[in-house]
Protein backbone atom coordinates (compact mmCIF):
# COMPACT_ATOMS: atom_id res chain seq x y z
CA UNK A 1 0.00 0.00 0.00
CA UNK A 2 0.93 3.36 -0.47
CA UNK A 3 0.21 6.24 2.18
CA UNK A 4 -2.65 9.07 0.98
CA UNK A 5 -3.76 11.91 2.44
CA UNK A 6 -7.89 11.14 3.47
CA UNK A 7 -10.52 13.46 1.72
CA UNK A 8 -10.76 16.12 4.01
CA UNK A 9 -7.05 16.69 4.27
CA UNK A 10 -6.71 16.84 0.39
CA UNK A 11 -9.89 19.49 0.35
CA UNK A 12 -8.29 21.83 3.02
CA UNK A 13 -5.24 21.92 0.54
CA UNK A 14 -2.80 19.98 2.55
CA UNK A 15 0.31 18.59 0.82
CA UNK A 16 1.82 15.32 1.67
CA UNK A 17 5.42 13.59 1.10
CA UNK A 18 5.40 10.45 1.71
CA UNK A 19 8.96 8.27 1.82
CA UNK A 20 9.89 4.48 2.04
CA UNK A 21 12.57 5.33 4.81
CA UNK A 22 13.84 8.58 5.84
CA UNK A 23 15.84 9.38 8.76
CA UNK A 24 13.18 11.36 10.75
CA UNK A 25 9.77 13.04 9.91
CA UNK A 26 10.03 15.89 12.09
CA UNK A 27 14.10 16.60 10.61
CA UNK A 28 13.15 16.47 7.45
CA UNK A 29 9.70 18.87 8.07
CA UNK A 30 11.69 21.73 10.02
CA UNK A 31 14.77 21.37 7.05
CA UNK A 32 11.89 22.22 4.51
CA UNK A 33 10.44 24.81 6.29
CA UNK A 34 14.09 26.29 6.30
CA UNK A 35 13.82 26.37 2.70
CA UNK A 36 10.66 27.87 2.11
CA UNK A 37 7.88 25.39 2.70
CA UNK A 38 4.99 26.90 4.05
CA UNK A 39 2.68 23.56 4.51
CA UNK A 40 0.42 22.90 5.57
CA UNK A 41 2.55 19.72 4.35
CA UNK A 42 2.54 15.72 6.33
CA UNK A 43 5.71 14.01 6.24
CA UNK A 44 5.39 10.67 6.62
CA UNK A 45 7.13 6.82 6.69
CA UNK A 46 7.27 3.11 7.95
CA UNK A 47 11.09 3.60 8.84
CA UNK A 48 12.47 6.04 10.24
CA UNK A 49 16.86 5.73 10.64
CA UNK A 50 17.36 8.52 13.27
CA UNK A 51 13.84 8.71 14.63
CA UNK A 52 13.41 11.20 17.63
CA UNK A 53 11.85 12.02 20.97
CA UNK A 54 11.31 14.28 23.87
CA UNK A 55 14.29 14.83 25.98
CA UNK A 56 17.21 14.19 23.22
CA UNK A 57 15.55 10.70 23.49
CA UNK A 58 15.72 8.68 19.88
CA UNK A 59 12.36 7.14 18.97
CA UNK A 60 13.58 3.32 17.62
CA UNK A 61 10.88 1.68 15.38
CA UNK A 62 10.76 -1.10 13.41
CA UNK A 63 10.08 -1.28 9.82
CA UNK A 64 5.92 -1.04 9.57
CA UNK A 65 5.13 1.35 12.51
CA UNK A 66 3.82 4.71 11.71
CA UNK A 67 5.79 8.09 11.63
CA UNK A 68 4.17 11.18 10.55
CA UNK A 69 4.70 15.10 11.20
CA UNK A 70 2.64 17.74 10.09
CA UNK A 71 4.15 21.48 8.95
CA UNK A 72 2.88 24.55 8.89
CA UNK A 73 4.47 28.09 9.12
CA UNK A 74 1.91 30.18 11.50
CA UNK A 75 1.80 33.39 12.92
CA UNK A 76 1.66 32.38 17.01
CA UNK A 77 4.18 32.59 19.84
CA UNK A 78 5.82 29.83 21.01
CA UNK A 79 4.20 29.53 23.56
CA UNK A 80 0.91 29.25 21.16
CA UNK A 81 2.82 26.95 19.11
CA UNK A 82 2.89 24.40 22.07
CA UNK A 83 -0.75 24.06 23.12
CA UNK A 84 -1.25 22.72 19.24
CA UNK A 85 0.23 19.49 20.88
CA UNK A 86 -2.98 18.99 22.94
CA UNK A 87 -4.76 18.92 19.71
CA UNK A 88 -2.70 17.06 17.73
CA UNK A 89 -2.78 14.48 20.35
CA UNK A 90 -6.94 14.65 20.65
CA UNK A 91 -6.83 14.31 16.94
CA UNK A 92 -5.11 11.04 17.11
CA UNK A 93 -6.87 9.22 19.57
CA UNK A 94 -10.20 10.59 17.39
CA UNK A 95 -8.46 8.76 14.32
CA UNK A 96 -7.12 5.35 16.50
CA UNK A 97 -10.34 5.13 17.68
CA UNK A 98 -12.23 5.39 14.37
CA UNK A 99 -10.33 3.03 12.75
CA UNK A 100 -9.93 1.10 15.20
CA UNK A 101 -13.46 0.44 15.72
CA UNK A 102 -14.24 -0.39 11.89
CA UNK A 103 -11.16 -2.42 12.34
CA UNK A 104 -12.95 -4.32 15.34
CA UNK A 105 -16.37 -4.52 13.53
CA UNK A 106 -14.62 -6.50 10.71
CA UNK A 107 -13.41 -8.93 13.24
CA UNK A 108 -17.09 -8.95 14.83
CA UNK A 109 -17.04 -6.87 18.01
CA UNK A 110 -13.99 -7.01 20.03
CA UNK A 111 -13.94 -4.66 22.99
CA UNK A 112 -13.73 -1.28 22.29
CA UNK A 113 -10.33 0.16 23.09
CA UNK A 114 -9.95 3.58 25.31
CA UNK A 115 -7.01 5.74 24.41
CA UNK A 116 -6.02 8.26 27.04
CA UNK A 117 -3.67 11.16 27.09
CA UNK A 118 -1.02 11.60 29.32
CA UNK A 119 0.68 14.92 29.84
CA UNK A 120 1.83 15.98 27.63
CA UNK A 121 1.17 13.91 24.92
CA UNK A 122 1.57 10.53 24.90
CA UNK A 123 -1.04 7.93 24.15
CA UNK A 124 -1.81 5.38 26.16
CA UNK A 125 -4.02 2.39 26.35
CA UNK A 126 -4.37 0.10 29.18
CA UNK A 127 -1.78 1.97 30.81
CA UNK A 128 0.86 1.37 28.39
CA UNK A 129 2.47 3.44 25.65
CA UNK A 130 1.03 3.53 22.25
CA UNK A 131 1.74 7.02 20.32
CA UNK A 132 4.69 9.56 21.00
CA UNK A 133 3.98 12.54 20.10
CA UNK A 134 7.38 15.77 19.39
CA UNK A 135 6.16 19.44 18.62
CA UNK A 136 8.86 21.73 17.37
CA UNK A 137 9.19 25.17 16.49
CA UNK A 138 11.47 27.41 14.96
CA UNK A 139 11.47 31.35 14.07
CA UNK A 140 11.90 30.99 9.81
CA UNK A 141 11.07 33.93 7.09
CA UNK A 142 7.01 34.47 7.65
CA UNK A 143 6.65 33.08 10.71
CA UNK A 144 7.15 30.48 13.12
CA UNK A 145 7.66 26.99 11.64
CA UNK A 146 5.50 24.40 13.70
CA UNK A 147 5.85 20.91 13.61
CA UNK A 148 3.94 18.30 15.04
CA UNK A 149 5.16 14.47 14.82
CA UNK A 150 3.91 11.66 16.18
CA UNK A 151 4.96 7.69 16.21
CA UNK A 152 2.39 5.07 16.93
CA UNK A 153 3.29 1.61 17.33
CA UNK A 154 1.31 -0.44 15.15
CA UNK A 155 2.90 -3.42 14.43
CA UNK A 156 5.04 -4.15 17.39
CA UNK A 157 5.95 -2.17 20.33
CA UNK A 158 9.69 -1.16 21.71
CA UNK A 159 11.45 -3.41 24.70
CA UNK A 160 12.34 -2.62 27.74
CA UNK A 161 11.59 1.62 27.61
CA UNK A 162 10.91 3.15 31.17
CA UNK A 163 7.08 3.52 30.40
CA UNK A 164 6.35 -0.27 29.25
CA UNK A 165 4.63 -0.12 25.59
CA UNK A 166 2.00 -1.53 24.00
CA UNK A 167 0.84 -2.02 19.75
CA UNK A 168 -2.04 -1.77 17.79
CA UNK A 169 -1.23 -5.42 17.08
CA UNK A 170 -0.63 -6.71 20.51
CA UNK A 171 -4.13 -5.35 21.03
CA UNK A 172 -6.13 -6.97 18.72
CA UNK A 173 -6.61 -3.68 15.87
CA UNK A 174 -4.91 -5.22 12.97
CA UNK A 175 -4.99 -1.96 10.88
CA UNK A 176 -1.89 -0.71 8.41
CA UNK A 177 -0.08 2.52 9.16
CA UNK A 178 -1.39 3.87 5.48
CA UNK A 179 -5.32 3.25 7.15
CA UNK A 180 -3.95 4.88 10.00
CA UNK A 181 -2.52 8.25 8.93
CA UNK A 182 -5.24 8.37 5.82
CA UNK A 183 -7.77 8.49 9.31
CA UNK A 184 -4.94 11.00 11.27
CA UNK A 185 -5.06 13.48 8.50
CA UNK A 186 -8.10 13.84 7.86
CA UNK A 187 -9.22 14.65 12.17
CA UNK A 188 -6.02 16.88 11.98
CA UNK A 189 -8.51 18.82 9.82
CA UNK A 190 -10.74 18.84 11.82
CA UNK A 191 -8.85 19.48 15.65
CA UNK A 192 -6.76 22.08 13.58
CA UNK A 193 -10.12 23.82 13.18
CA UNK A 194 -10.94 23.79 16.82
CA UNK A 195 -7.47 24.26 18.12
CA UNK A 196 -7.38 27.62 15.35
CA UNK A 197 -4.19 28.93 16.04
CA UNK A 198 -4.51 28.76 19.93
CA UNK A 199 -7.89 30.57 20.18
CA UNK A 200 -9.98 27.65 20.60
CA UNK A 201 -7.32 25.97 23.28
CA UNK A 202 -10.42 26.25 26.02
CA UNK A 203 -12.54 23.79 23.87
CA UNK A 204 -9.21 21.75 23.22
CA UNK A 205 -8.33 21.99 27.04
CA UNK A 206 -12.29 20.94 27.75
CA UNK A 207 -11.72 17.52 25.44
CA UNK A 208 -8.50 16.51 26.35
CA UNK A 209 -9.13 16.49 30.34
CA UNK A 210 -12.21 14.63 29.35
CA UNK A 211 -9.82 12.08 27.97
CA UNK A 212 -6.64 12.44 30.14
CA UNK A 213 -4.78 9.71 31.78
CA UNK A 214 -4.49 10.09 35.98
CA UNK A 215 -6.50 13.07 36.65
CA UNK A 216 -7.04 13.00 40.68
CA UNK A 217 -4.18 10.29 40.81
CA UNK A 218 -0.93 10.49 42.61
CA UNK A 219 2.43 12.02 39.86
CA UNK A 220 5.91 12.66 40.48
CA UNK A 221 7.39 14.91 38.06
CA UNK A 222 11.24 14.93 37.70
CA UNK A 223 12.55 18.39 35.99
CA UNK A 224 16.23 18.20 36.19
CA UNK A 225 17.40 17.88 39.82
CA UNK A 226 14.14 18.99 41.40
CA UNK A 227 11.00 16.06 41.92
CA UNK A 228 7.48 17.75 42.61
CA UNK A 229 4.97 14.74 44.41
CA UNK A 230 1.34 15.56 44.72
CA UNK A 231 -2.15 14.64 43.05
CA UNK A 232 -2.63 15.26 39.09
CA UNK A 233 -5.23 18.16 39.67
CA UNK A 234 -6.02 19.47 35.70
CA UNK A 235 -3.97 21.32 33.31
CA UNK A 236 -4.29 24.70 32.95
CA UNK A 237 -5.07 27.08 30.36
CA UNK A 238 -1.33 27.17 28.64
CA UNK A 239 -1.44 23.46 29.08
CA UNK A 240 0.24 23.33 32.26
CA UNK A 241 0.06 20.40 34.40
CA UNK A 242 -0.92 21.31 38.00
CA UNK A 243 -0.37 19.30 40.78
CA UNK A 244 -1.29 19.63 44.40
CA UNK A 245 1.46 19.19 46.43
CA UNK A 246 0.04 17.55 50.59
CA UNK A 247 0.51 20.90 51.63
CA UNK A 248 -2.27 22.22 49.36
CA UNK A 249 0.12 24.25 47.35
CA UNK A 250 -0.67 24.03 43.79
CA UNK A 251 2.34 23.81 41.07
CA UNK A 252 2.09 24.52 37.62
CA UNK A 253 4.73 22.43 35.66
CA UNK A 254 5.79 22.67 32.23
CA UNK A 255 8.15 19.92 31.34
CA UNK A 256 9.59 17.21 33.37
CA UNK A 257 8.67 13.04 33.20
CA UNK A 258 5.55 11.83 34.53
CA UNK A 259 4.98 8.67 36.74
CA UNK A 260 1.62 8.19 37.77
CA UNK A 261 0.21 5.64 40.62
CA UNK A 262 0.45 5.12 44.26
CA UNK A 263 3.66 3.91 43.53
CA UNK A 264 4.78 7.09 41.77
CA UNK A 265 8.33 7.14 42.06
CA UNK A 266 10.73 8.57 39.84
CA UNK A 267 13.51 5.83 40.39
CA UNK A 268 11.20 3.58 38.76
CA UNK A 269 11.36 5.03 35.21
C1 LIG B 1 8.38 10.69 22.69
O1 LIG B 1 7.53 9.95 23.21
O2 LIG B 1 9.48 10.86 23.21
C2 LIG B 1 8.06 11.39 21.40
C3 LIG B 1 8.31 10.52 20.20
C4 LIG B 1 8.02 11.20 18.88
C5 LIG B 1 8.30 10.30 17.72
C6 LIG B 1 7.79 10.87 16.42
S1 LIG B 1 7.85 9.70 15.10
C7 LIG B 1 7.48 10.96 13.97
C8 LIG B 1 8.30 12.16 14.38
N1 LIG B 1 9.65 12.05 13.86
C9 LIG B 1 10.55 11.95 14.82
O3 LIG B 1 11.77 11.85 14.66
N2 LIG B 1 9.95 11.98 16.02
C10 LIG B 1 8.51 12.10 15.88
Amino acid sequence: MTFSLGPKATSAGFRLAAFDKVGSTNTEAMARARQGERGPMWFVTTEQTAGRGRRQRAWVAPRGNLASSVLEVIDVSPAVAATMGFAFGLAHAAALQRVSMEANLRLAGADQLDYRLKWPNDILVRGEKLCGLLVEAEAVTGGLAVVAGIGTNVIAAPQGTPTPATSLQALGVHISAEELFAALSDSWVEFRGIWDHGRGFACIRNAWLEHAFGVGEPVAIKAGATTVEGTFDTIDDTGCLIVRTAEGKRMPITAGEVHFGTAASVGAA
